[in-house]
């Protein structure tokens, strides 16, 4: 096995979400923290696209910003072709190793300066790293990116808001390209957009990524995108990897409980679903987790086991799976 792209070990990270401290001390209340991502172990072979899945609040976004270095882990590292992520950035090396990966935003109005013309949205990065030998050989590079995502050199002058959704996500992608990136992490990237623009975004995105060898850390709620889009699904609960297998394995013989539940809620991608069970239950405040199996509230094979005892990630043929039931061989 060649080394992988992207290597992440430990990956934690811990948000402060105490009241104000003369709140908390007129009405004596502790400090409160949120381990919104705990334990997080995975890689990526250059060229792969790993995605993880789970439900709104289970930590995905954080995983996405700290993986490209937006946000200090709070344990744990994430290795890029065997750099330290954190520590490179902080090091003179910083700038070598944000050209290599970018980030694409779910929203592409946020992340879109809307009082710039987008030929500077797209020359930005060029700018910024110095990757314009004569500042006129801006025009043809804008140009060539903003083809490269379906749009046109035509389209330099005008502002974000004079395109549709579908459209200004082309633009951030032709941004994110601009340094020659070989890893993208993508937050959510298609999740605003209706559906039949969604597939046309994820189709290029598909394409680029063949043309450019390009490796893809891809974040989403929707099973049905992740279907389209992965080699390798990572399924996440409440700040953790519950189930990691490729992407056949884990639509066609999903191990964890959890995995099976998300997977029975939606008809289309698994058309030989069994008796489907809707999704159960709501899933838990954060702030204070259940112990044990964070799932077991929500888990029709919890037993006791499973309220005190959190299960290990154990390999299960094809499957990465953090279940005692799997484990004990009744699930
Ligand atoms: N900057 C922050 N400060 C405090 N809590 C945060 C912050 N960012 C995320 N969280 C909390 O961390 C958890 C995971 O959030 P997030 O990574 O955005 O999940 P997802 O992207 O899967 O919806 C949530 O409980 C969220 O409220
Ligand atoms: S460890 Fe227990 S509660 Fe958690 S998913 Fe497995 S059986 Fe369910
Ligand atoms: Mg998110």
């Amino acid at each position: 096995m060649n080394e992988p792209l992207v290597a992440v070990k430990g990956l934690g990270r811990r948000f402060d979400v105490s009241a104000p401290w003369l709140k908390r001390w007129v009405e004596r209340l502790p400090r409160q923290f949120v381990q919104a991502v705990d334990g997080l172990d995975f890689s990526i072979q250059r060229g792969r696209t790993l995605a993880l899945v789970g439900e709104s609040g289970c930590g995905k976004s954080t995983v996405a910003r700290t993986v490209v270095g937006l946000m200090q882990p709070s344990q744990g590292e994430v290795r890029f072709d065997g750099q330290v992520v954190h520590q490179t950035l902080q090091s003179r090396h910083a700038q070598a190793l944000r050209r290599r990966l970018q980030m694409i935003f779910q929203d592409p109005y946020a992340s879109l300066n809307p009082r710039w013309q987008v030929r500077d949205i797209v020359a930005e990065p060029l700018r910024e790293h110095g990757l314009l030998a004569d500042p006129s050989d801006a025009v043809q590079r804008v140009g060539e990116l903003l083809a490269s995502v379906g749009l046109s050199a035509k389209d330099g002058p005008k502002f974000p808001h004079q395109f549709s959704g579908g459209q200004r996500q082309r633009i951030s992608i032709a941004r994110a390209l601009a340094t020659q990136p070989e890893f993208l992490v993508c937050d959510e990237p298609t999740s605003a957009l209706d559906v039949s623009v969604q597939a046309q975004v994820l189709n290029l995105m598909k394409d680029l990524q063949q043309e450019r060898q390009l490796t893809y850390l891809f974040i989403s709620h929707n099973l049905a995108v992740v279907h389209h889009m992965a080699d390798d699904v990572g399924v996440m609960y409440l700040g953790r990897m519950v189930e990691l297998a490729p992407k056949a394995v884990l639509f066609g013989s999903p191990r964890h409980p959890y995995t099976r539940m998300l997977l029975d809620a939606i008809p289309d991608v698994r058309a030989h679903a069994r008796v489907r069970a809707p999704v159960l239950g709501e899933v838990p405040n954060p702030v204070s987790p259940p112990a044990g199996c964070a799932f077991h509230p929500r888990c029709p094979l919890a037993q006791s086991r499973c309220r005190h005892e959190r299960p290990p990630m154990l390999w299960q043929g094809a499957n990465q799976v953090a279940c005692h039931a799997v484990a004990e061989g009744r699930g």
